[in-house]
């Protein structure tokens, strides 16, 4: 069977738990910034945009090489054998980046490269300097970093962060796949309780319950490599399937909390699609109202953050009111997202580890507070 050099891509931060999930899935790693690259064939394809939880995309590296000017970037594309991946229909949106090199103009590396792809595949086809561009999609992307281009083909189309089970809302929710992340940079495997008292559209508690439950979380949606003419059709309904007969009971419980009924309703509707309605304990009360009789578990929040003077103001109050509920729960482990650098003089105690991250652009800590579990 065909071996492709793959990898991952991520938001900065994630390299170690994206590998971490590879490790596990059983592949080899080698971790660069915002890639890891491992080895494997279609079925591998398959399977890591289907289980990975928190990459972005899977790509088939298809060339590197190194591009100190126009005319070795045009040659060294043309060289490849483009007949080979791309059907005379196929259509082949080309993205360009280039950072820190010659070639710096991102428009002309992407329009270069595409230019010696048509002029390769109308000598390929015989054809007379016309490509339709008709058919199905094979997104393809340069990607020149000090000098050294990688050309790759994205198995995975629209990012791993839409699962598919989200409706849309005016809110700002967190990602998916970073949700899913920050739960991997805790120890939570579903096997103690987890409470989310800010849940908003519920994205932690969901992705909490799809890891509590082994459920794949690219079980809903379709992907870039289902339009390529020379991909095996039957291996991605075969492998949900599998997935599917892999799903456990979920162990203990999962709690997600929020002062507004309005999102809870949105959260609701969300784990309704994702198939884990019933596995989340949803409910309306306010921080400083809460209460639990859980124990040993872990508590997760991203609470709001104010930009604004005012609005800082309040969610610092609110940060001073988390402190006063959560710090007694000492046999929780804590973990709190928010970009306001005072969090902890607030919350009244210093992180135990503190995990700079960025949420889309927005620079964030994740505040880890470990339990003194006996
Ligand atoms: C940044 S959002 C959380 C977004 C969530 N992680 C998601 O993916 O949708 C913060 C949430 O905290 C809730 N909130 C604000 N003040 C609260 C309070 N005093 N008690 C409970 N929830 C509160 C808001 O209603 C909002 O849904």
């Amino acid at each position: 069977m065909k071996k492709y050099q793959l990898y991952a891509t991520m938001g900065a931060g994630f390299e170690s738990v994206v590998a971490k999930e590879l490790n596990k899935l059983g592949y080899e790693t080698k971790t660069e910034n915002g890639r890891v690259f491992f080895e494997g064939t279609q079925e591998d394809i398959v399977k890591t945009n289907l289980w990975l939880r928190s990459a972005d995309r899977i790509k088939i590296l298809l060339k590197e090489f190194k591009a100190l000017d126009f005319d070795s970037l045009y040659n060294e594309i043309y060289a490849y054998d483009w007949a080979q991946l791309l059907p005379v229909d196929a259509k082949f949106p080309v993205q360009g980046r280039t950072v820190r090199s010659k070639l710096h103009s991102e428009p002309d590396v992407q329009s270069i490269t595409k230019k010696a792809i048509v002029d390769k595949l109308v000598s390929q086809y015989h054809r007379r300097g016309f490509l339709p561009e008709s058919g199905s999609q094979y997104p393809l992307d340069i990607h020149i970093y000090k000098n050294l281009a990688r050309i790759s083909l994205d198995t995975t189309g629209q990012s791993l962060f839409k699962r598919g089970y989200r409706v849309e809302h005016g809110g700002a929710p967190m990602k998916e796949n970073f949700a899913a992340g920050l739960l991997e940079l805790t120890p939570y495997n579903g096997t103690h309780p987890l409470i989310d008292p800010m849940t908003g559209s519920g994205t932690l508690a969901i992705e909490a319950a799809l890891i509590a439950k082994n459920i794949a979380p690219g079980t809903w949606r379709k992907f870039a490599f289902d339009e390529f003419d020379w991909f095996d059709t039957k291996l991605h309904p075969e492998l949900v399937d599998e997935a599917k007969n892999q799903v456990r009971e979920l162990e203990a419980p999962i709690w997600a909390s929020d002062i507004d009924q309005s999102v809870l309703e949105i959260a609701k509707l969300n784990a309704h699609n994702a198939g884990v309605l019933q596995d989340i304990r949803f409910k309306q009360v306010a921080v400083k109202d809460f209460k639990t009789d859980l124990e040993n578990g872990i508590v997760i929040a991203n609470p709001p953050y104010g930009k604004r003077l005012k609005d800082r103001e309040s969610a610092e109050a609110l940060y001073k009111q988390m402190g006063e509920v959560f710090l007694p729960m000492e046999n929780f482990s804590q973990y709190y997202l928010t970009a306001d650098p005072n969090f902890e003089k607030f919350f009244g105690k210093k992180a135990t580890k503190k995990r700079k991250l960025f949420n889309g652009n927005l620079r964030v800590d994740f505040y880890q507070y470990w339990a003194n579990r006996k």
